[in-house]
């Protein structure tokens, strides 16, 4: 069930968005900064206040990628791994990341703390490679950085 809190943030979304196909996202955004995900129960009571079908629901989900629709971790780390982050060594920040963490990229370690997700470009291209954290940007990052970075994160 949806909290008085979430169910009121959404309705005074409502005159923004005439249309509750628009209002989507953003209404599954506000329940997922409180809870970390959308979970098929968080999908059923939104369709109901926007008046949407759960399906159509979903397929948003699905298509947009900061919509999580699986439980992660305490902090979520977005990777990116486009062309500039690519060129300038992402995937040997990856792979400290995953050694670090001990979870695959797409995984969740052990203790709830991280997820680790790829994301496509960040727009801090100028300063490759980079990763968002719980939406702080972290930039011009290399395998030494890694381990002070995430030192930060409890
Ligand atoms: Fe990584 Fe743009 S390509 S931030």
């Amino acid at each position: 069930m949806l909290t008085i809190e979430e169910r009121s943030e959404i309705e005074k979304k409502m005159d923004d968005y005439p249309d509750r196909q628009a209002l989507s996202i953003e209404a599954m955004l506000i329940v997922q900064r409180r809870r970390g995900w959308i979970s098929s129960e968080s999908l059923h009571d939104l369709s109901e206040l926007l008046g949407l079908s759960i399906a159509n629901l979903d397929g948003v989900a699905t298509f947009y990628n900061l919509i999580r629709r699986k439980p992660v971790g305490r902090h979520v780390a977005l990777l990116c791994d486009s062309v500039s982050c690519w060129i300038m060594g992402c995937d040997r920040v990856r792979d400290r990341l995953c050694s670090s963490l001990n979870t695959p990229l797409g995984g969740t370690t052990a203790d709830g703390r991280f997820t680790l997700l790829p994301i496509v470009c960040l727009g801090a291209c100028d300063h490759a490679p980079a990763m968002m954290i719980d939406g702080t940007l972290h930039e011009d990052l290399d395998e030494l950085r890694i381990n002070e970075v995430l030192a930060q994160y409890e």
